[in-house]
């Protein structure tokens, strides 16, 4: 069954209880989120700060439980009544590359140390297969064999997001969520690492859900395209489609903020306002207005990163 999708998310919620003055509110973080991943593919998860991606995210690799819906991995349920035992029969499969690379290693223990973590833990390796593997790893990501006994401040944002991915791919993943993986670097070490990633894909058959919500980055990396917005996803279409023919009007809205070199281009008009509350309404998959004047209704936030409205 080599076309089955190795991912599977259907229907998936994801509820967080938030206190406030005036008691507890429930958010709803994802409402109805459907998609799949391919073997050997990359969706691209775009959206704006708060839409739900880094939630999708740590529910696909077990770190948070789902509120309702289903997450099936490699054919294991891992939503279901048994989630527990399901989750550790594909665990090794599946590996998570955060966004920030400092806080993601421990300044105090050393590069060999911490890229051989998830060896010594899974407690398998002999002394020689694991310090073998740890310079295996380095060169896989393009590091030197010195970088053992270093310590991670002793290595560039890039560098040290590559010890990162060394570490990811320790115990040989199949699935990789990378939650914007090269959002804190600068624009030439993101094309390194996008690089990297993408020729790890190819050497390894690695299969991404690569979550960001610059398009430029996503465009590199992606075979198709989701884009969220306030938890629900609103167009998924290959790459090619989204950025040619954007259907939906917040994927058009997001296209419109990426900087372009074209002078002769006419923006879309900025759609004003904040994104619908997410303690208010519970958004679902098809429910978002597709066209017309729905601009109105779908407000982005702006400026960004305001508070929900109670
Ligand atoms: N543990 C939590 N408790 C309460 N609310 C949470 C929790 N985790 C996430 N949220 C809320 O869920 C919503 C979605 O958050 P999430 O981090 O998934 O968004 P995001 O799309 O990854 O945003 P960003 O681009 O800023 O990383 C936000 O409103 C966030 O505040
Ligand atoms: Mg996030």
């Amino acid at each position: 069954m080599v076309d089955q999708p190795i991912v599977q998310v259907r229907d998936l919620c994801k509820t967080f209880p938030v206190k406030h003055a005036g008691g507890v509110s429930t958010l709803h973080a994802l409402s109805g989120v459907n998609f799949d991943i391919k073997r050997g593919e990359t969706l691209g998860l775009v959206g704006e700060s708060g839409s739900g991606k880094t939630t999708a995210g740590r529910i696909l690799v077990g770190l948070i439980p789902a509120t309702s819906g289903t997450v099936n991995l490699f054919g294991h349920n891992i939503t279901g009544v048994d989630a527990k035992a399901q989750l550790a029969a594909v665990r090794s499969r599946l590996q998570f590359v955060f966004q920030d690379p400092y806080a993601s290693l421990n300044p105090r223990m050393r590069v060999g140390t911490a890229i051989a973590e998830p060896l010594d833990i899974a407690g398998t390796y002999s002394r020689k297969d694991r310090n073998d593997r740890v310079a295996e790893l380095l060169e896989l990501v393009g590091l030197p064999r010195n970088s053992i006994e270093r310590y991670p401040h002793e290595f560039s944002g890039g560098q040290r997001q590559r010890i990162v991915i060394a570490r990811a791919l320790a115990l040989n993943p199949e699935f990789v969520v990378c939650d914007e993986p090269v959002s804190a670097l600068d624009v030439s070490m993101q094309a390194q690492i996008v690089n990297l990633l993408l020729d790890l894909q190819d050497r390894l058959g690695l299969s991404y859900l690569f979550i960001a919500h610059d398009l430029a980055v996503v465009r590199a990396v992606s075979t198709r395209i989701a884009v969220m917005y306030a938890g629900a996803i609103v167009e998924t279409a290959p790459k090619t489609q989204i950025y040619s023919s954007p259907q939906h009007p917040y994927s058009k809205a997001l296209l419109d903020a990426v900087p372009r070199a074209d002078p002769a281009y006419v923006r879309a008009p900025v759609v004003a306002g904040e994104v619908p509350s997410l303690l208010a309404m519970r958004l679902r998959h098809g429910a978002m207005p597709a066209g017309g004047n729905s601009a109105e209704m779908l407000r982005l936030r702006s400026p960004r990163g305001l508070p929900f409205v109670w």
